[in-house]
């Protein structure tokens, strides 16, 4: 996991993290010394993501904890089991740390079978951030007609994190005045739609992310992520759009510091 940052010159500007899971459990044993020491290779910001009301409390705890950490409370689609109340949730975003709620959406490749129910939370939590005047964090995996009638009809602020729709649906989104969030997928071999996508991508639309622990980029794909490797996202990004990848962590820190009001 180190010898990445190890071999890591720190980049200026730094980077913002708009998406991440520094709770996630890959992460015990090695997050407090991991944490500690990313301000020092180049990450000047992070979100860090709940999914249920337990990871959103963790969330919590890592942001008043680092300084630079910043959080977001929702209740993931995939964790609807865990019972957590949107009631609960608006408690814990009176949390001065608390920059968004998410991640929050829809997840037809893990579940279909409770559409409804995730159809539900995710409408009440978009209109809670818009009672809190928080922007959400959208998950959309195989759900995106759902996804974009939903954002359509409540044009709330935010980010759809990780976006693999088409770039046709890429215009939709900016249409609403939502942004759209890129991660080490990009990097990936395979990704065909994405690369469009980000051609097409106004510079002040587009946030940055990980998503860590999972989808590290290439050349890390399958190992443990953290937000210092964004840097080789930035630079693909920079390739795939002609410019250098100073100016990709640059806008995306702007952007993100835009709409999270940090
Ligand atoms: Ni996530």
């Amino acid at each position: 996991m180190t010898e990445f940052l190890d071999n890591y010159k720190p980049l200026k500007p730094l980077i913002f993290d708009s998406h991440s899971h520094y709770d996630d459990s890959k992460f015990d044993g090695v997050r407090d010394e991991l944490l500690s020491s990313l301000p020092q290779h180049g990450v000047g910001r992070v979100i860090t993501c709940g999914c249920d009301l337990k990871s959103s409390k963790a969330a919590i705890s890592l942001a008043q904890k680092y300084d630079y950490i910043y959080c977001a409370v929702g209740i993931h689609p995939e964790n609807l089991e865990s019972k957590t109340t949107v009631e609960e949730i608006e408690k814990l975003a009176a949390h001065k740390k608390v920059a968004a709620i998410g991640e929050i959406g829809l997840d037809y490749y893990y579940c279909r079978e409770n559409r409804s129910e995730q159809l539900y939370f995710f409408e009440q939590q978009i209109i809670l951030a818009k009672k809190l005047e928080l922007p959400v964090i959208v998950h959309d995996r195989e759900a995106h007609s759902d996804t974009l009638e939903i954002l359509k009809k409540h044009k709330p602020r935010g980010v759809v994190h990780c976006f693999s729709g088409s770039a046709q649906m890429a215009e939709e989104i900016l249409k609403i005045g939502m942004y759209i969030g890129v991660g080490g997928v990009i990097t990936f071999k395979n990704s065909k739609k994405l690369p469009e996508v980000v051609k097409m991508l106004p510079p002040d639309r587009m946030l940055i992310e990980t998503d860590c622990p999972y989808l590290a980029p290439e050349p890390y794909r399958g190992k443990l992520c953290h937000s210092g490797m964004i840097a080789l996202t930035a630079e693909k990004i920079a390739e795939i759009r002609g410019c250098t990848a100073e100016e990709v962590l640059k806008q995306t820190y702007l952007d993100a510091q835009k709409l999270f009001c940090l």
